[in-house]
């Protein structure tokens, strides 16, 4: 979702802002703008890509020590050169751009229009902009103040930055509920700003995260930053550990599939130091405190979005199968809005890639307020949702830059499974040999995905055969029913064909209906205690002519003989099967969307990080 970019320096501002913007490219977005100040502030945006942007500045003066840029997602008003940011004050003195939607701006609209003020836009962030410079004119106080007056009036959620003409050396920054970062350049004496650390990483790693409710005053050579209430607060400043070959395609067409290939990595990662098979040891550092509260529980609530709540309904089974504690999985914008029923003891686990997404955010505050406690299962490090929880662990799967989020599903399933182990070692739910058996699987489980890696040329070749179907179904069972979901939502989104994921053994309550010699239908029937019940489910779809893709277990013979197509994947525990079965079907997904010609890595509409409701 929308990018910002800003430097204050003695460099040339543009070059960083554009390699910045493209950098937050990934977030997703509809629109790119920049703004520069030399002697005087001049604005270029337009509806398109940042390359597009590029090619408008194309033989214009580009010169400033100090700039902003933007990648805007539309919320209000439709993707237009008018709508993009940065916006402008009347004066055409004061830019602003903007992450998130002031809630309360129509009638904070109302009130200017009235005084006189004219729009160009349909957006919530121009609003914004009258906003301040009208203050700042009925107050005659300096910008700072203005702004802090403005957003102590607003409604909503934000990360701004704020420049002026007058002051050429100054950006002033703001956040509630939306993440911005600050980087402190070679000796303080330049300054970047961001929406993440993507876009600053090549030139410091020493950054502040901007705490919620915080503003910050910028200059060329210092940084101030204080409450909105007015209260100085003293900057923390963190050393980012991420390296730049982590953000870039080292050789890879597409982001996704250099991810899709990282997972025998990520997924050691996510276990380094959090496992001893041998001891049956299992210990996730970042959850000692409130252990006890997770052991003791009667019942445990999941929230995430998307792909995260997948892994959350795979943690479901875990939970449930190993520590006996009834699980309740829930989308995170459904949980917040339906007054849900929080009781003593509860605690939630909130799973979040980002630690952004703002319906898991508030499901996250909402829980916290009635007494729950909060469980973060978080990849990137200081993000909101990390720091709103009690505790938590990080899945450690390094930036994810391709929307469709692949590696962070499997390292969040691996710490979620750890997370099972403990409670369930804690709660003498699993006996001592049990224990040691799945510790000892999911030590070797980066090796499977390795080896089920092998199998992307099958896939490839798979692909080709099915690129120009209209619609596919994912079925399963199990542990690989959330597997079905993902698979599905992995070929919608880049693709842009229609999917559905299914209970196998729901398909005949209406999904059936659909099936024809034209329906792909991707069956995960690995070797499982569902293993008979699946092969009628597939009888049920060759019956009716289906084109069975089935994913099954190495050495599988059976079904082999029914179905069109077969994808093994190697043997393991059934419940770490999800992190072999996911595999092929992020890697088909990847291929039919790369053969249809899509942007795989930056599909239509969607956002890689979601910060509005
Ligand atoms: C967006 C992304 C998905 C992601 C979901 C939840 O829709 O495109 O890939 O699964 O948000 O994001 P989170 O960062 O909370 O895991």
């Amino acid at each position: 979702m929308c990018g910002i970019v800003g430097y204050v320096g003695e460099r040339d501002a543009c070059p960083i802002i554009i390699k910045g913007l493209k950098r937050l490219e990934y977030r997703g977005y509809d629109s790119a703008g920049v703004a520069l100040i030399n002697d005087t502030l001049r604005v270029y945006k337009r509806q398109g890509k940042v390359s597009d942007l590029e090619s408008t500045l194309k033989g214009k003066s580009l010169k400033g020590h100090i700039g902003i840029g933007h990648t805007r997602w539309a919320t209000h008003g439709e993707p237009s050169d008018r709508n993009s940011h940065p916006h402008l004050s009347s004066t055409k003195k004061l830019a602003l751009i903007h992450n998130g939607i002031i809630e309360n701006y129509l009638s904070i609209k109302q009130e200017l229009v009235a005084k006189g003020y004219k729009f160009k836009s349909d957006t919530d962030t121009e609003v914004l902009i009258h906003f301040i410079d009208d203050i700042q004119k009925h107050h005659q106080c300096p910008l700072n103040e203005a702004v802090r007056l403005a957003l102590t009036k607003v409604v909503g959620a934000y990360a701004i930055v704020v420049i002026s003409e007058d002051m050429p050396n100054t950006m002033i920054v703001a956040r509630k509920s939306s993440p911005l970062v600050i980087g402190i350049g070679k000796d303080a004496k330049e300054f970047f700003v961001a929406s993440d650390a993507t876009p600053i990483i090549e030139y410091t790693r020493d950054v502040v995260y901007l705490n919620d409710g915080e503003m910050a005053v910028i200059e060329s050579n210092s940084l101030s930053i204080k409450t909105l209430d007015d209260v100085p607060t003293t900057p923390y400043i963190q050393t980012l550990d991420m390296s730049l070959d982590s953000i870039e395609k080292g050789g890879y067409e597409f982001f996704m599939l250099k991810e899709i290939f990282e997972q025998p990595r990520s997924i050691r990662d996510a276990m380094r130091g959090r496992l001893i098979p041998a001891k049956r040891h299992v210990q996730l550092g970042g959850i000692q405190k409130y252990l006890n509260n997770l052991v003791k529980a009667k019942r445990i609530i999941i929230v995430g979005c998307g792909t995260s709540w997948h892994a959350g309904l795979v943690a479901e089974y875990m939970i449930e199968e190993i520590a006996r504690i009834p699980v309740e999985v829930e989308y995170a914008s459904e949980f917040r809005y339906r007054n849900p029923i929080i009781n003593k003891g509860d605690v939630v686990i909130a799973i979040s890639q980002s630690g952004e997404t703002a319906d898991t955010l508030a499901a996250v505050e909402l829980a916290k307020s009635k007494g729950a406690i909060i469980f973060g299962i978080c990849n990137v490090v200081g993000s909101s949702i990390s720091r709103a929880s009690h505790e938590g662990a990080y899945i450690h799967a390094g930036p994810e830059i391709g929307v469709a989020s692949t590696k962070a599903f499997t390292s969040q399933v691996v710490v979620l499974l750890l997370m099972a182990l403990m409670i369930a070692k804690n709660r003498k739910t699993i006996d001592k040999y049990k224990l040691e058996e799945l510790l000892t699987e999911l030590d070797n489980i980066p090796n499977k995905v390795e080896e089920t890696l092998r199998l992307n040329a099958q896939i490839e070749k798979m692909a080709s055969t099915f690129k120009d179907a209209h619609n596919f179904l994912y079925l399963g069972r199990g542990c690989n029913f959330p597997v079905a979901l993902e698979g599905a939502l992995k070929l919608k989104e880049i693709s842009y064909i229609h999917a559905e994921g299914y209970p196998a053994a729901e398909m005949k309550h209406g999904p059936i209906a659909l099936i024809d010699q034209e329906m792909p239908v991707v069956v995960i029937s690995t070797t499982d205690r569902s293993y008979d019940k699946i092969i009628s489910n597939i009888q049920e779809v060759k019956s009716r002519k289906g084109k069975v893709i089935a994913i099954v277990t190495e050495g599988e013979v059976y079904i082999r003989s029914m179905v069109d197509y077969v994808i093994e994947v190697p043997n393991t525990h059934e419940m770490l099967m999800p992190l072999l079965s996911v595999v092929p079907l992020q890697l088909l997904a990847y291929h039919v969307a790369v053969m249809r010609g899509c942007n795989v890595d930056q599909p239509r509409n969607l956002a890689k990080s979601v910060t509005v409701e």
